[in-house]
């Protein structure tokens, strides 16, 4: 039997409802907030990604799903949503766009060739937001007040709001530095990514996968200590805006991401609600002032964060939140021969047409398993079809829920959706 391939999942119609319910509530509050929604292609060139997250980050040295299509260019599932639209940005030189700063949100399938475990999938939604044109604290506050929005919104209390400062290019060039000093005399005892990435990308030493145990990781530098004082004041200026707003973080001196193309604000909301496992992070993102420059754009910067729905549903479920099912269906109809069951099926198409949710039994079954069948539909109304109803063209319309009864004329559709509707 063929498999689902590992680290993806089927999400099977039982459980689709609660995708859509978040869904359609990230749309409305990205809405609230003035983002557009963008849908970039589901795989880009390679290139795209060695450049714009970084060529010595995990994600694309290890994690994409990378191919060669006929015309023999490499090309690759997307695993994360900036890149992709950055690229478009500078494709459709958004720069000249009348509405600035340029707010867009996106919801898509990303791929990551990652070691399975809870929480961690090889596919996965991500729902995701970039304001891009602005270099301004108050963004930045405003893209993190829509993050913890999202998550309260669905009555999610054990949150933590992780927050630090990368500083800008210059500052990074510092750290950078002191990382080097501090790892270099013993290196030999790191993973072979590691002693790599000192030369090309000291920073991703501090999230290795596996030598984050390692003492002079848990000492390393922090990088507040290299900031200069124009990327302090601008961390002051985003920490004064948060607190002028009540939204409460943690200052994280060790939270660097894993992605090349922040600067400045990074932050990352956690869980801490017992039982969701040993990934705590729901969310992550930050400023990127150099990123739409090294994909030869204009100079412009962007802030944005990302979540995946597949993390959202741990939260609920670790929090025990349960999302509202669907109402059922409208009506069903049952019959009791044939010549019902083709009277019926007219009667369901119009009635669809006409706006009414509806079904009927299409395995003859008993009148007993019918409504049981119209109970495991939820249906609100049923209407029984036999051979006096075909005779008088007049039948029953049940309320499910008073057990109370009217007679309807079964050509008048327009009177059957009438009741369906008062209930
Ligand atoms: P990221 O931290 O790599 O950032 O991913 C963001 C979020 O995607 C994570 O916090 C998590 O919710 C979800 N996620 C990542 N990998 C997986 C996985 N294997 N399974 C399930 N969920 C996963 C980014 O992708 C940046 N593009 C975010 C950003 C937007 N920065 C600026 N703008």
């Amino acid at each position: 039997m063929i498999q689902i391939p590992r680290g993806t999942q089927d999400i099977l119609p039982k459980d689709t409802y609660k995708w859509q319910y978040i869904e359609n509530r990230l749309h409305s509050i990205a809405q609230n907030y003035n983002y557009k929604e963008i849908r970039t292609p589901v795989f880009e060139s390679t290139e795209l990604f060695v450049r714009g997250v970084g060529g010595s980050t995990d994600i694309v040295n290890k994690e994409m799903y990378t191919f060669k299509d006929k015309g023999d260019r490499s090309m690759t599932l997307k695993p994360e949503g900036t890149a992709p639209v950055v690229r478009s940005y500078i494709e459709n030189k958004m720069q000249h766009d009348v509405n600035q700063p340029v707010k867009v949100y996106y919801q898509a399938p990303m791929f990551r060739y990652e070691r399975r475990q809870k929480g961690r999938y090889r596919q996965f939604v991500q729902f995701g937001i970039e304001a891009i044109g602005v270099e301004d604290p108050l963004i930045d506050v405003e893209v993190l007040s829509m993050l913890m929005h999202i998550y309260q919104s669905f009555g999610l209390r054990n949150l933590k709001l992780h927050i630090n400062s990368i500083g800008d290019q210059h500052s990074r060039a510092a750290y950078n530095q002191a990382l080097v000093d501090h790892f270099r005399p013993s290196i030999h005892e790191f993973c072979s990514d590691c002693q790599v990435r000192i030369d090309t990308n000291p920073m991703r030493i501090l999230d290795c996968k596996k030598d984050r145990d390692h003492p002079l990781v848990q000492n390393a530098p922090v990088i507040y200590d290299y900031l200069n004082d124009e990327s302090k004041a601008y961390f002051e200026e985003v920490k004064q805006n948060l607190d002028a707003l009540d939204i409460p973080y943690e200052v994280d001196y060790n939270l660097v991401r894993g992605l090349d193309y922040y600067t400045h604000t990074a932050f990352e909301l956690m869980s801490d609600a017992e039982g969701f496992g040993a990934i705590t992070t729901l969310c992550g993102g930050g400023r990127y002032n150099g990123l739409l420059e090294l994909l030869d754009g204009p100079s412009e910067t962007g802030i944005g964060f990302a979540l995946s729905i597949e993390r959202l549903l741990l939260a609920l479920e670790a929090e025990g939140i349960e999302l509202p099912e669907p109402e059922g269906i409208d009506l069903y109809i049952c019959t009791l021969d044939q010549s019902a069951s083709t009277a019926a099926g007219r009667l369901v198409h119009k009635l669809r047409t006409e706006g009414v949710s509806c079904d009927m039994d299409y395995k003859h079954r008993k009148l007993k398993a019918q409504m049981k069948d119209a109970d495991r539909k939820g249906a609100a109304h049923t209407i029984v079809i036999g051979e006096t109803e075909l005779a008088s063209g007049e039948a029953e319309l049940k309320n499910m829920a008073t057990g109370e009864s009217e007679k309807i004329s079964l050509d008048d559709i327009a009177e059957i959706r009438t009741i369906i509707e008062e209930k």
